[in-house]
């Protein structure tokens, strides 16, 4: 069964991204992003592709009352999720369902562009990075994370391993693209290419805490586009999964669960 590589949820999978992907995952790592990008109380930032906004989140907490946030994401589901919790203590947030090919601003209206894991689902990256520096004030900064080669995630290695013996390339598909700009060359290139200039990237390891594969694997695949091909497989083959990931992370199990690197490349440049 084909999934979406450029991770469209529905809204049931959108609320579960944020119940069980953001605390787990994708919540440390936007946070690493935001943490890197050095900002500043009373900056405006806009957070592209900003899924339930977690990245969004963090950074309205820095730049505090005085800053302005938005975040932009083409989904609905991810948009109402992100609408719907509570207000951090800092930046108001204001939500837009736009496309990154098109970002409803003036040109100049922000000084920070973050992009968390989201520029290696889109299929016309200059664009969506044109767009980014369209709206940064001169000087402002665009700073993107991206996952390092899969390889170098055991967590999600095995599981797309896994997936693809027992279920199938195509429902793999939807995790893979997470792993389709990783890189560091072509990430390089695509800022500069953009006119950003001084281009800077390293790589940052997050040892995440994870529950037990067996709890684990079944909630994260049903938060990404993996879900209708992970449930259209048969119990057998699920288990299978399962048991594959238990086995091959042997080596990071702890007493609760199991403690796995993941590692993010984080590019900055400048306008
Ligand atoms: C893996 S999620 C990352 C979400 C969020 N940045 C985070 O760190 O949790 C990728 C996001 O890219 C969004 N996306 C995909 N194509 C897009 C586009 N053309 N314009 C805006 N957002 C897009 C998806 O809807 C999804 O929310």
């Amino acid at each position: 069964m084909a999934t979406s590589t450029q991770w469209q949820l529905a809204r049931d999978a959108a609320e579960r991204y944020e119940r069980i992907l953001v605390p787990a995952i994708l919540g440390p790592a936007a946070r690493a992003l935001v943490e890197w990008s050095d900002l500043r109380a009373g900056q405006g930032v806009l957070d592209v592709g900003c899924g339930t906004g977690a990245a969004a989140r963090f950074a309205a907490e820095i730049v505090g009352p005085s800053g302005r946030v938005a975040g932009v994401d083409v989904n609905s589901g991810m948009i109402d999720v992100a609408r719907s919790l509570l207000p951090v203590r800092g930046a108001a947030i204001e939500w837009f369902e736009n496309s990154a090919y098109q970002l409803p601003f003036l040109e100049g209206e922000f000084d920070v562009a973050l992009c968390a894991q989201t520029l290696q689902f889109l299929e016309d990256r200059p664009r969506a990075l044109g767009e980014m520096y369209r709206i940064l004030k001169p000087g402002g900064r665009i700073a993107v994370s991206l996952w390092c080669d899969i390889r170098e995630s055991p967590y999600f290695d095995v599981l797309v391993q896994a997936v693809t013996k027992s279920i199938g390339a195509e429902t793999a598909a939807g995790l893979c693209a997470a792993f389709s700009l990783s890189d560091p060359e072509t990430i390089r290139a695509l800022l500069t290419d953009a006119g950003f200039k001084n281009v800077k990237a390293t790589v940052k390891q997050l040892d995440l805490e994870l529950p037990k594969p067996r709890d684990f694997v079944p909630r994260h695949v049903s938060a990404t586009p993996m879900s209708a091909g992970f449930n259209a497989a048969s119990e057998e083959a699920r288990r299978t999964v399962v048991n594959d990931v238990s086995e091959h992370l042997l080596l990071y199990e702890t007493d609760q669960g199991i403690r796995v690197p993941f590692r993010t490349h984080l590019a900055m440049g400048a306008k």
